[in-house]
């Protein structure tokens, strides 16, 4: 949905360990600055970005969504995928508008509920949605679990007392319980929206 842009300069808010921020650095040919607050996730982006020899276009930086201090209209892209909740939807849409050029593009990913109101916010906050779609609880069985599962089968097999590996697998593991005790819980939703 989103149009090429030239050497685009792109804001992932809440960004963890940079799963989505490397891809928008590789589809895009852009830079990007990745925010979060969780120091030991950015350690491990910071791993990933220089593995990738994409330092000169990958920023990963701690700071806070309430602390967030960059220029006005000084992105063309903002992203936000699971962040949003942290400042509630409509508050994020007003909030992170004055970081888009004008006709920027904002893509935030979120959890499924209230979708009506999230899209009449949308407007209300001055975009144009560009489009909204749904990812199922299939999808993510398919794309995150069963790969999540896969990795915790083969991680028991080794044998390891790495603390940090280990507590790894216990977070792995409770996702993954949760996932299966509430599945229904598990689709999420992505809105493509442009500046006004
Ligand atoms: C569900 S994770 C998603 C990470 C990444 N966007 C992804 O899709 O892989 C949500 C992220 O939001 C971050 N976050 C939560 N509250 C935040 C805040 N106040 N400021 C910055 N980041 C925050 C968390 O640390 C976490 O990395």
């Amino acid at each position: 949905m989103l149009p090429q842009i030239d050497r685009a300069r792109i804001l992932d808010i809440g960004c963890g360990a940079g799963i989505p921020t490397l891809e928008l650095a590789r589809l895009s040919q852009g830079d990007v600055i990745g925010i979060d607050i969780d120091q030991p996730a950015l350690d491990e982006f910071n791993r990933k970005i220089r593995k990738a020899g994409l330092s000169d276009r990958i920023r990963a930086v701690n700071c806070s969504i309430f602390d967030m201090d960059f220029p006005d209209e000084s992105f063309d892209i903002v992203w936000s995928e699971g962040s949003i909740y942290a400042i509630g939807f409509e508050r994020g849409l007003r909030e992170w508008k004055r970081f888009l050029k004008p006709g920027g593009f904002m893509v935030i990913h979120d959890e499924q509920g209230n979708v009506r109101r999230k899209l009449k916010q949308i407007s209300s906050c001055g975009y144009e949605l560009l489009g909204h779609f749904i990812l199922s609880k299939e999808t993510w069985l398919a794309e995150y679990f069963a790969p999540l599962e896969r990795w915790i089968a083969g991680s028991e097999t080794r044998d390891t007392d790495d603390p940090k590996i280990l507590e790894e697998l216990h977070q792995a593991r409770l996702e993954l319980d949760m996932f299966k005790k509430y599945p229904e819980r598990n689709s999420s939703v992505c809105f493509v929206m442009r500046k006004n």
